[in-house]
């Protein structure tokens, strides 16, 4: 299958990953937090957020147009936007780069969706491997708890409405979650994920997550990443 390119950049890319409410925006901004606190220059990218598409991707959410194919592009298009205009940019000048999800967002939620698996890893090969590819785990209950307690409402398309599993808001988020996690839990081995157990508390995951971020580019932390001048 499909390989994604090599980081030979100075920066180093950090990503985190998992199904809704796994907690990985809680634990990418302590993290973020704690490189700044360092020193470094840190930048930070998130899933869907590249003007480049957002008129169409709200025209297309608000009148139902999207098939899975036509959301898998523009999904595809958002990510190269910021790789090539900002992820790169900023790896090249030295920067630690901290994504708020990556391509395997779309590996798991096109392919539960219906789309190849091959297909989609091959439209992202041209993205940058990352360093760190963290994998939050838990527990689908778990992370329907956390997401449905504060939300009174879902979205269609977030729910998986489009796959026609329920007529239910509520059941078809559950079940289009536990689609993504199967092919999250599939892909783990593949992709090289720092798999952390995100039942524990946002200390306790964030205490590993600086470990295994030290044990792995600790060096290039200590030598190589521009640090902001004081
Ligand atoms: N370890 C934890 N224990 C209990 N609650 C947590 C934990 N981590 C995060 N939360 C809470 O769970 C909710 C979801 O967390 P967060 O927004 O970080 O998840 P997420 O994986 O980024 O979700 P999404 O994919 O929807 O963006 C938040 O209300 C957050 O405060
Ligand atoms: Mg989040």
């Amino acid at each position: 299958m499909a390989q994604f390119l090599p980081n030979t950049y100075r920066g180093k890319l950090i990503i985190v990953e998992g199904i809704d409410g796994s907690g990985k925006s809680t634990q990418l901004a302590l993290l973020n937090q704690w490189l700044r606190s360092l020193g470094l220059v840190v930048s930070f990218s998130e899933w869907n957020s590249s003007p480049i598409v957002r008129g169409t991707t709200k025209r297309g959410k608000k009148k139902q147009m999207f098939t899975p194919t036509t959301f898998s592009l523009v999904h595809a298009t958002d990510f190269a936007d910021r790789l090539e205009r900002h992820i790169l940019p900023m790896l090249e000048a030295g920067a630690v780069v901290c994504a708020d999800r990556y391509a395997y967002t779309a590996f798991a939620r096109d392919v539960a969706r219906g789309v190849g698996p091959e297909w989609v890893r091959n439209l992202y090969r041209f993205a940058v491997k990352p360093d760190i590819a963290f994998y939050f785990r838990v527990p689908l209950s778990v992370a329907l708890d956390r997401i449905l307690r504060g939300r009174a409402s879902l979205k269609y398309y977030e729910a998986g409405m489009d796959l026609n599993l329920s007529s239910n808001i509520r059941k078809s988020f559950g079940l289009f979650q536990k689609r993504i996690r199967k092919q999250y839990e599939s892909m783990s081995k593949e992709m090289g994920f720092n798999v952390i157990d995100a039942t524990r508390s946002i200390q306790e995951q964030q205490k590993e997550v600086r470990q295994v971020v030290m044990n792995t580019i600790g060096d290039a932390l200590e030598n190589d990443i521009l640090r902001v001048s004081r």
